[in-house]
């Protein structure tokens, strides 16, 4: 069995989700008895991130000290490199002191079962200077109508932080089972291909042919063994395209167009931050934890609207501390079809062509068309992609 890249900062994965069954169930009664404290949909995904292995080597919420380390320079307190705080974040402390042990219970399923039991370190509120400060810092801007900043700051001040031990992966393994993998999940799956140059693909989108073929460019280009498409099945902002309609249209992509065992179809717990450059980095930190050993990192990534530069999450890499990742980045730039060569290529590699020698829709346009069942030409987006695509604007503009 080939050697598999390792973990972020451990030399083993610890992830925090209970897996012992007798144990997990010791824990979810007794925590039927302990104060409770209803997460945000935000803490909840980062405690399923923590379950899963993927921000190892976490062992639960941050305190203030870290998250405000984290946020100004990337690291924790104890000089772990790290791109963005993991914070459970409240109102109000609601009499919860540290020394408690206490339930988090989930917002995100009916009836708020209880999704981790934590031991409370600190209770620590953070001033407006310095929520503002970390926004600043993650996202870039204070803006209240950037989706990541508006999601962070609607939780509260109150930073509840210490170890978390997790019961379950909330919705994620229910509503997604063919595709909700933890990081010790895909590892294995890794293993099992015997795959040792592995490149992730970060989406948060259905996959056109611009992106198919930015993952067929990175494979060939790296000489990489398999594909891990990993999708993100969390919170979205309005208007993004729900999880189990991407992944019906992936993985009809990937039946028909990539070689038979050439890539996996799988997702991960998490909001989308929208955090742009930090947003890769945190990418980067978990694909790692999950065995990949590159990220394509392409235009825009993790970007909404135009607060960040279209290649600034490629250039923040170089902030990154040497051998603080051993993941590295496979940088991609704007991939179109040319109508000229008869395929999709970077724009950079193709000097001679004009804007127009490319077919470039804007996402928008892409909308309206499939909202009005209007395929997009095949040179943009594969007939069986579209097809999906189709059926679902039209039953929402129904
Ligand atoms: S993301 O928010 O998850 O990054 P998306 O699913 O659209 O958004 O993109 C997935 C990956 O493909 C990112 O690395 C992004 O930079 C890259 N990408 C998407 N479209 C293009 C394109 N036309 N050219 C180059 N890279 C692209």
């Amino acid at each position: 069995m080939s050697k598999l890249i390792s973990p972020h900062g451990s030399d083993r994965l610890k992830p925090l989700f209970v897996t012992d069954a007798d144990r997990n169930s010791a824990l979810t009664r007794e925590a039927e008895d302990l104060p409770s404290v209803l997460l945000s949909s935000a803490s909840a995904a980062n405690a399923v991130m923590l379950a899963g292995g993927y921000f190892n080597p976490l062992t639960g919420y941050m305190n203030r000290a870290d998250a405000l380390s984290v946020a100004s320079h990337m690291q924790t307190t104890d000089g772990l490199f790290w791109p963005t705080p993991v914070l459970n974040l409240v109102e109000s402390s609601g009499g919860i002191e540290p020394g408690a042990r206490i339930a988090l219970q989930d917002p995100n399923v009916d009836g708020h079962p209880v999704l981790a039991v934590m031991d409370v370190e600190a209770v620590e509120r953070f001033s407006d200077a310095e929520m503002a400060a970390m926004t600043e810092k993650v996202y870039g801007t204070n803006d209240k109508d950037h989706p990541g900043v508006a999601a962070f700051n609607s939780q509260g001040q109150v930073a509840l932080s210490g170890p978390i031990r997790v019961l379950n992966f909330s919705y994620f393994k229910t509503d997604f089972p063919d595709t909700f993998r933890t990081a010790v999940e895909i590892r294995d799956e890794i293993s099992a291909h015997s795959w040792s140059k592995v490149v992730a693909f970060q989406t948060r989108n259905p996959m056109h042919r611009a992106h198919e073929e930015l993952c067929h460019l990175a494979m060939q280009r790296l000489g990489a063994d398999g594909l891990v498409i990993h999708m993100l099945l969390g919170k979205l902002k309005p208007g993004d395209i729900p999880a189990d309609v991407r992944d019906a249209a992936i993985r009809k992509m990937v039946e028909l167009y990539f070689p038979p065992n050439s890539a996996i179809v799988t997702g991960y717990g998490f909001d989308m931050l929208y955090a742009g450059p930090r947003e890769a980095l945190l990418h980067a930190v978990f694909r790692q934890n999950m065995g990949a050993t590159h990220l394509i990192v392409g235009r825009d990534h993790a970007g909404v609207g135009d607060y960040y530069g279209a290649f600034d999450a490629q250039t923040i890499f170089n902030d990154v501390p040497e051998d603080a990742l051993k993941i590295k980045i496979f940088e991609a730039d704007h991939t179109a079809y040319s109508k000229k060569l008869n395929k999709v290529v970077m724009m950079s590699e193709a000097p001679d062509h004009i804007k127009e020698d490319f077919v470039i829709l804007s996402g928008t346009r892409v909308r309206e068309m499939l909202g009005k069942g209007e395929a997009p030409p095949a040179e943009f987006s594969r007939p069986e992609v579209a097809q999906i695509l189709m059926d679902y604007y039209q039953k929402l503009d129904a």
